[in-house]
């Protein structure tokens, strides 16, 4: 989806990194408790210096919709997560997005009309009352309200088998929505094998898959997947066990199943930084996820070897248009009384959306 950022005045795009930190400072001490930054965990160092809370993107939206004080929340991070913050957030609080090109690549593979298209296809060949969607927290907020009208519920990469469970119990099959691999990873886990799962891709007639395996498979599972995570691959796995001898391998289940197959572990982001937490000292982890939290983690444990399982840097391409730059400049407009790339959700999409992830939160 094309979200354009207004090019920033010069006085931001020429700044000297000093003068950009220096504005930053000032214009937070201003703001006081009438702001707060919310920084994930993909954040570069350069900017999660300036958050007053670090975590994933669930963690963060609580966090948000916990603090009634702050009349404005700037979340670095990506378009969906600023939009789950504006559904969990109280009326009188704004969230703010500092570049309005920050989505999430794998939530922009799933729109509001294909997955109507593709429920509409499935009905015509099974029962769709039957038919639970799931949509994973990476989705925008229209996906997250289709869900919610339809009886299903969102799930997060920690609680996606406990949420699967739930809908298996309500339903035959799944929709689920946007990552396939956290899909098929959980299904996996919950004992399904590759004849209950099939890939339904949103360009073809009825997902690519005949009749009979609409109606015979347990998981329909939406060709989508995040360009970060899909890179590491078996030869990666491979490399750091002969380089690195006794290594504990830690993926985030983004990554395909083969390499989820593999690893010593697998988890969430948050539990990718409990497994550093908790290995005793002189571990070397070799980290299935986005390299900017994997640099954090070195940095944060000198007395463990961390790295990066793929050796070719791969950051998000998106959580990195966050920069001081944008920072400063939404972070000025709030001290100048203009609020800039606020991301909002219309009260009726906000309404579904919160019944979905409330559901979720009734699960878990
Ligand atoms: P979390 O839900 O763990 O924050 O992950 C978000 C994400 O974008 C993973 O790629
Ligand atoms: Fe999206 Fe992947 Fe980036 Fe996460 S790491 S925000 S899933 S593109």
């Amino acid at each position: 989806m094309l979200r354009l950022q207004t090019p920033l005045p010069d006085t931001y795009s020429s700044a000297t990194p000093e003068d950009l930190a220096s504005r930053i400072e000032r214009a937070k001490a201003t703001l006081g408790s009438r702001v707060v930054i919310l920084g994930h965990h993909y954040q570069r160092e350069e900017v999660m210096r300036w958050a007053d809370h670090r975590g994933d993107s669930f963690g963060l939206s609580r966090l948000a919709a916990d603090n009634h004080e702050a009349e404005y929340v700037v979340f670095c991070g990506v378009h969906f997560m600023a939009e789950s913050a504006d559904i969990l957030t109280a009326d009188h609080q704004q969230v703010l997005l500092p570049d309005l090109n920050a989505g999430c690549s794998m939530a922009d593979m799933a729109d509001i009309d294909s997955v109507e298209e593709a429920w509409e296809a499935v009905a015509q060949v099974t029962d769709i009352d039957r038919v639970v969607p799931i949509t994973y927290m990476n989705s925008s907020a229209a996906l997250k309200a289709f869900v919610g009208r339809h009886g299903g519920a969102v799930c997060t990469s920690s609680n996606a088998r406990a949420v699967i469970t739930w809908a298996l119990s309500r339903g035959d099959k799944l929709l689920f929505f946007p990552d396939q691999h956290l899909g098929r990873n959980t299904g996996y886990q919950l004992g399904y094998t590759d004849a209950d799962m099939k890939v339904w891709n949103p360009r073809l007639e009825l997902g690519g898959l005949d009749e009979r395996q609409v109606k015979e498979s347990t998981f329909l599972l939406w060709k989508g997947h995040c360009s970060v995570h899909q890179r590491f691959k078996v030869e990666h796995v491979e490399a750091a066990r002969r380089e690195q001898p006794g290594v504990q391998v830690v993926v985030h289940p983004e990554c395909a199943h083969d390499v989820v197959a593999l690893a010593d572990q697998v988890g969430s982001t948050d539990y990718i930084i409990k497994a550093v937490d908790a290995a005793p000292p002189g571990t070397s982890l070799a980290i299935g996820t986005e390299i900017h939290l994997v640099q954090r983690l070195a940095a944060e444990h000198p007395d463990k070897t961390v790295f990066s399982l793929d050796p070719l840097i791969c950051p998000c391409s998106t959580m990195f248009r966050i920069d001081d730059a944008h920072l400063a400049w939404v972070l000025e407009g709030l001290v100048d009384g203009e609020v800039r790339n606020r991301i909002t959700v219309d009260a009726d999409t906000a309404q579904w959306a919160r019944v979905a992830l409330e559901r979720m939160l009734e699960i878990v």
